[in-house]
């Protein structure tokens, strides 16, 4: 396994959560990140001195951003992992506009990125990682059309890949399903609402999903994909505290 230096790395939604995670654990492994997200967000000193995290703030969903900062950075990876925190409540309490926040921003944000991507073609060797859901799985019946949103972040980067392919691009493209990470605003939302409808307390609901994910966890696992051989990343991850496992 390479260090990252020098693979400049773009992690769009990186200002908390997991992206936070993310972009600091790519950058501990020695590459340039550029993080990106609406607000501005300090981040730590890099330790071993190698690699660095550059603040980038745009709005993601935007169409013109993906081309702006693909010409701008020239990135050899992408790290798709923004996305809205969805109204919890059950189906007959959301209105259109609750429903369907996901779609306006995760999908938005994946449908923009993944064309850019394609149609720029980034260099042979590039990879792509798009953050779903364990959602897109199981359903998630308190938040509305977000596992929906999810599965269909899943799909059109299985697409993508398929067309990369097609076109004889060297771009590996795959998608990673988290399982609920009380660490990050998104989860510890979802936690709560379904620890309250279980009439549970947030630690005993959270006891049965095995180890806690955290922000580290995410991070070190998407530094081992992309330093990983090509041939051997698989199309789709669930993400536990465990870490990675391939999903058939
Ligand atoms: N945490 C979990 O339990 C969990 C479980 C399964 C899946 N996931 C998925 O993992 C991803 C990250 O979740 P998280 O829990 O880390 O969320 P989070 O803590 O709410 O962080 C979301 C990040 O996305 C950024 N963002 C949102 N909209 C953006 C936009 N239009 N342009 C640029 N940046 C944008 C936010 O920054 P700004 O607001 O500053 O823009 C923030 O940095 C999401 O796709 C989520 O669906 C999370």
């Amino acid at each position: 396994m390479s260090d990252l230096s020098g693979r400049t790395t773009i992690v769009v939604g990186a200002s908390r959560g997991l992206g936070r995670g993310i972009a600091t654990a790519l950058a501990e492994a020695g590459a340039p990140v550029i993080a990106v997200s609406r607000t501005a967000a300090a981040f730590p000193e890099i330790g071993n001195g190698s690699g660095s995290i550059q603040p980038e703030i745009a709005d993601a969903g935007e169409a013109t951003v993906p081309a702006t900062l693909i010409d701008r950075y020239e990135p050899r990876n992408i790290i798709l992992v923004a996305g809205a925190t969805p109204h919890m409540r059950p189906l007959r309490q959301h209105t259109w506009e609750t429903f369907s926040v996901n779609w306006h921003t995760d999908v938005r944000i994946t449908f923009h990125w993944l064309r850019e991507i394609l149609l720029t073609s980034l260099r042979p060797g590039s990879r792509v990682v798009v953050f779903s859901s364990g959602a897109a799985i199981a359903g998630s019946p308190l938040s509305g059309g977000y596992a929906g949103t999810n599965a269909t972040q899943k799909i059109i980067t299985c697409y993508a890949q398929g067309e990369a392919d097609q076109l004889g691009l060297d771009i590996t493209f795959t998608t990673i399903l988290p399982r609920m990470s009380p660490d990050t605003e998104l989860g510890r939302s979802a936690a709560h609402a379904y620890a309250s409808a279980a009439g549970m307390s947030i630690e005993d609901f959270l006891k049965q999903f095995g180890p806690t994910l955290t922000p580290e966890i995410a991070g070190n696992a998407v530094a081992d994909l992309v330093r990983a051989e090509a041939g051997t990343v698989a199309p789709a991850y669930l993400l536990t505290g465990a870490g990675l496992k391939k999903l058939a």
